[in-house]
């Protein structure tokens, strides 16, 4: 059975999209499927932002064909383990667990470098390329340890 990780952010156009990309570029897809989700509805459907897709493009992954979905309460039907960046997506998304088995799976992405610190990953959104380059290092680090822990 493939392991189903799920990255979850506000908007998902900015972090969770590039974490979705980068875990996938060092997983195997016959192992473990990964998607990404926002807890808002500002972007169903769009396209990542375009400070996103090039820091990712800058890294040799095309994150341009993924499009904005909201996170819902099925999410916890499909998925094995969520992570959120941040404190905010970490409440927003409890909110939703129907269960003790649903909280369990929620997980602030960095806590797997930085075990129980419960350091965020920044929002992006309303600063430059250069908040994008660090968000880039930070999921990229955290999704070595990922893809190493569910491989
Ligand atoms: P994300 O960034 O949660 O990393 O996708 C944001 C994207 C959009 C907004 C906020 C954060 N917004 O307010 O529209």
């Amino acid at each position: 059975m493939k392991t189903r990780i799920l990255m979850v952010c506000l908007g998902n156009i900015c972090r969770s999209p590039l974490a979705e990309g980068i875990l996938k570029s060092k997983i195997d897809p016959e192992k473990i499927y990964v998607d990404s989700a926002g807890t808002s509805n500002y972007h169903i459907d769009e396209c990542p932002d375009t400070r996103s897709i090039d820091i990712a493009r800058q890294n040799n992954l095309d994150i341009s064909s993924q499009r904005g979905r909201q996170f819902s309460a099925k999410d916890f039907d499909e998925f094995d383990k969520i992570y959120v960046m941040d404190m905010s997506n970490y409440y927003d998304v409890l909110s939703l667990a129907r269960n003790e088995e649903d909280k369990k799976k929620v997980s602030l992405i960095l806590n797997e470098i930085f075990p129980g610190e419960n350091v965020e990953v920044p929002d992006p959104y309303h600063g430059g390329a250069d908040g994008f380059k660090k968000v880039y290092q930070m999921l990229d680090e955290a999704c070595e340890v990922i893809a190493q822990k569910y491989q």
